[in-house]
């Protein structure tokens, strides 16, 4: 089968930290702890392969659900990974991006994350997108809301409004939409992510575990996503299967 050119931008929902961390009897802390490796490592792959953008999906609104204790983990560790790795942006001239409810996190975590954000502004060899407090409906609600509004203060027609328009209006709407979506750990839901983005986004799922996710297994759902036939909805553009004569 012919081959397609690499994905521009990757969407992952890294999943199965805590059951990593189950299967060796740890708490599940250690599940992410070890899932900021993959993330590392996954960052790194991305320059090595020509992937421009990567969001990844490290905490849900949903997520403010889980138990105090797991939800002040999980803020420490964004933190300490920040620290640890915001030179790599640096050397890789990665610029990072939030997504989501930035103003639910806490105060010193938002503070940190803005100032990476404004130092990275300016590079262009790749972008890094954290989806953090996201929740897809909050933000395509949010999104009309703005629209709404603006309606209202008479700015925009309401024949004006059509898929672009309401794109524009989203978060991060200069990002292209992913071509690539990787779910970890096997679950095969979208757990209210990136619902606009993804609808022509080619789905890859692995029963493979966060913490054990990292270039070996990116590589190979690039290459799966290289064999796939990308129609929206028109014709194949991929020459006819041979078959078998009876
Ligand atoms: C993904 O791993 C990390 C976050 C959602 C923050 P989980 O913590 O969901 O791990 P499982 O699904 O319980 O194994
Ligand atoms: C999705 O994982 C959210 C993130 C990876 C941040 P969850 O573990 O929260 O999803 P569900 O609860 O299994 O749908
Ligand atoms: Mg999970």
């Amino acid at each position: 089968m012919q081959e397609s050119a690499g994905p521009v931008h990757v969407a992952v929902i890294m999943d199965g930290n805590g059951r990593w961390a189950r299967e060796r009897g740890l708490p599940r802390g250690k599940g992410h702890e070890a899932g900021a490796d993959s993330v590392r490592a996954v960052v790194r792959a991305c320059r090595d392969h020509g992937v421009r953008y990567l969001t990844l999906y490290a905490f849900s609104v949903e997520n403010w659900k889980r138990p105090r204790s797991e939800v002040h983990g999980l803020m420490q560790l964004l933190r300490r990974f920040m620290d640890k790795e915001e030179h790599l942006l640096h050397e890789q001239q990665i610029r990072l991006r939030i997504m989501g409810r930035l103003e639910d996190l806490p105060k010193a975590v938002q503070k940190k994350l803005t100032r990476v954000m404004e130092d990275t502004a300016h590079y262009d060899a790749g972008q890094l997108i954290l989806a953090l407090s996201y929740g897809a409906r909050t933000e395509i609600a949010t999104a009309a809301r703005r629209i709404a509004e603006k309606v209202r203060a008479r700015k925009i027609d309401p024949e004006e409004i059509d898929e672009s328009l309401f794109g524009e209006h989203l978060y991060i709407p200069d990002v292209p939409d992913p071509d690539l979506m990787i779910r970890t750990s096997g679950e095969m839901r979208l757990s209210n992510f990136m619902l606009w983005q993804l609808s022509y986004a080619e789905l890859y799922t692995t029963p493979v575990l966060w913490p054990d996710f990292r270039e070996k297994q990116f590589t190979e759902a690039l290459e799966a996503y290289r064999l796939r036939d990308r129609r929206y909805g028109g014709l194949s553009t991929q020459p006819p299967k041979e078959h078998a004569s009876c």
